[in-house]
């Protein structure tokens, strides 16, 4: 991608981003697009090896000054350990995408869930971006400045079946996306979510499994693609960490080709019994 390099754009240009999840997937499109615009970027990843491999691209194909830094959103003190990082590294924290997640265990209908799928479902869709965001807002507030992005879902929005803890770790993080968003208003932060669309590792491990389905969601999509996480996804989150973004908060953008509209094909329903 020779042209995404940082002096051919540089919408961000400066600032420092902390990505979580940015080993795979949405994450890594949103790191190699940061980078491509001049964003000190921070990898916060629990997989050391693709962590570390996100560093590297962005380093060799855009130049760019990033860092790894080891993080398990679930706990809080490598969560605050990650927002120190940032800010001991380059004095500051601009753009805070909270990105990550990881499995829960098997999908199920909601009377034979457990307690630890839900305590795991919060503690990384819920816990993890509150803990980078209550981290983060100081610095932000002090510069008059902050953009914080937390990756949303449709399986939330549309109550998809099977899929509880995530789909209410993902509806309380879009409440805590407008509380924040309001409150943090007068302060120059603002405070968005995504529901994105996208053919990252989960999603084709996902379509694996359920080979049908692959097909079925692409031809679902009303513009019958499921999206690309670097192309179709990460540019509507550079747009939300950009200075265009400044009176724009509390807002939920669903970058899916438009399949929100309608709704999508997800699993199969569940067994009645
Ligand atoms: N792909 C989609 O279509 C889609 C749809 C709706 C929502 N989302 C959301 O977008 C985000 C990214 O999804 P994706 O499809 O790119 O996933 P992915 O599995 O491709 O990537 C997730 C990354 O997060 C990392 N991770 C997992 N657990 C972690 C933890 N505890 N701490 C730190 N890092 C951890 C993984 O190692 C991986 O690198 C997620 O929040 C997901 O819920 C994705």
């Amino acid at each position: 991608m020779a042209q995404g390099r940082a002096e051919a754009y540089g919408r961000i240009a400066g600032r420092v981003a902390v990505v979580t999840g940015a080993g795979d997937g949405i994450g890594k499109g949103v790191a190699r697009r940061f980078a491509a615009e001049g964003a000190k970027v921070l990898v916060a990843e629990i997989d050391g090896e693709s962590g570390e491999a996100t560093v590297r691209e962005l380093a060799e194909e855009f130049g760019a000054d990033a860092r790894f830094v080891r993080t398990d959103v679930t706990d809080r003190r490598q969560v605050e350990n990650m927002v120190a990082t940032a800010v001991e590294t380059w004095g500051r924290i601009d753009i805070l995408v909270n990105n990550a997640w990881g499995s829960t265990g098997a999908v199920g209908r909601v009377e034979n869930k457990t307690d630890e799928q839900l305590d795991r479902g919060f503690a990384m869709g819920y816990y993890g971006p509150y803990w980078a965001m209550r981290a983060a807002f100081p610095h932000m507030k002090a510069q008059g400045w902050g953009r914080v992005v937390n990756m949303c879902s449709l399986n939330g929005v549309n109550a998809h079946m099977g899929t509880l803890e995530y789909n209410s770790a993902k509806e309380a993080l879009r409440a805590l996306t407008r509380t924040a968003a309001r409150e943090w208003a007068p302060t120059g932060v603002v405070v968005n979510a995504v529901c994105p669309g996208a053919k990252s590792a989960a999603f084709r491990r996902r379509m694996a499994a359920n080979p049908e389905l692959s097909t079925a969601a692409d031809r679902s999509n009303p513009m019958g693609r499921i999206g690309d996480p670097e192309e179709d996804i990460a540019p509507v989150v550079l747009f939300l960490s950009s200075e265009d973004a400044r009176y724009l908060t509390g807002n939920t953008l669903f970058v899916d080709g438009g399949s929100h509209i309608n709704g999508v094909v997800w699993l199969p329903d569940l067994d009645a019994s």
